[in-house]
């Protein structure tokens, strides 16, 4: 089969991007040499993996899972099952921080999975220190890998449950893109989720118990002055200020998505 042929077929069924980038993965070419070679015979054993993928792909699994990476902020991360596949509307925590002056402090993240959000922050700025906690091993040895291939070695990975004891130090800004689905609003039909760890993604009482108890407990451990940056769905926006508001905390901004809704907020201390 040509190529052409190869790419209408997927292109019928699935995403027209994710046809090309798994072509793009599968024979190792970039997007230009792929359509500048549209007459090409495509060899059995790539048509069956392009096949396997594509049939993977129609039945919802993500494509990160697929080709075994995501791009995130500034780099390419390592990507597998045990992480939760990073999202573009998380990308907006790291360009807040980033406004900050983050030389020579300590940051905390909370839930690292694949760890783009310390990573993207520890590239940028090099002089800072992060500790880098996670409930699941399997994604702080991905992290891990993730942080030694851009040679950073100003993160710490600790392998914490925030249900626990905080023996931490005091840190200077703390950020998290914490579990805050509620499962009982999903109806099943949503796009990649059911392929990715169930710890990553809900939370108990209407998807806000993991963010009450990081709201309630980095009080005690920021410095004066200190903020917390923290993702939630953008219907929880309200619920979250009035978590914010009862733990004391002085002064609650919202961060909006590129599609114009709440995405985040930063609670100061
Ligand atoms: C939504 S994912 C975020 C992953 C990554 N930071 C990102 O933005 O792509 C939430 C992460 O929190 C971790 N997690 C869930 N419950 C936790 C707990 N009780 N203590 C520590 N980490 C937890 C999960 O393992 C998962 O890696």
């Amino acid at each position: 089969m040509t190529l052409r042929n190869l790419l209408k077929k997927l292109k019928n069924d699935i995403d027209p991007l994710d046809a090309d980038l798994i072509i793009q993965h599968v024979l190792k070419l970039d997007k230009a040499q792929i359509y500048s070679n549209l007459e090409k015979e495509i060899d059995h054993q790539d048509q069956d993996l392009i096949n396997k993928m594509y049939k993977s792909r129609l039945r919802g699994e993500p494509l990160a899972y697929l080709t075994g990476h995501k791009g995130f902020w500034k780099n390419d991360f390592l990507v597998t099952k045990d992480v939760l596949v990073p999202r573009p509307e998380t990308e907006i925590l790291v360009e807040a921080i980033l406004e900050e002056n983050l030389n020579d402090k300590t940051i905390l993240e909370l839930g690292t999975g694949s760890g783009v959000i310390s990573i993207s922050i520890a590239d940028e700025v090099k002089n800072c220190t992060i500790h880098a906690t996670d409930i699941s091993i399997k994604s702080l040895l991905i992290a891990k890998k993730n942080a030694k291939q851009i040679n950073l070695d100003n993160i710490i990975f600790l392998n914490h449950d925030w249900n626990n004891e905080w023996l931490f130090p005091n840190v200077d800004f703390i950020i998290s893109n914490p579990p805050y689905i509620d499962k009982k609003e999903t109806t099943g039909s949503e796009e990649g989720i059911w392929f990715e760890p169930e710890d990553a993604l809900f939370s108990k009482k209407n998807g806000l118990h993991d963010i009450e108890v990081i709201l309630k407990k980095s009080k005690n451990i920021l410095n004066k002055n200190g903020k917390i940056f923290i993702e939630h769905a953008p219907c929880q926006k309200e619920e979250i200020k009035k978590i914010g508001t009862s733990n004391k905390y002085k002064n609650i901004s919202n961060l909006i998505d590129l599609n114009g809704d709440v995405r985040a907020s930063v609670f100061k201390c």
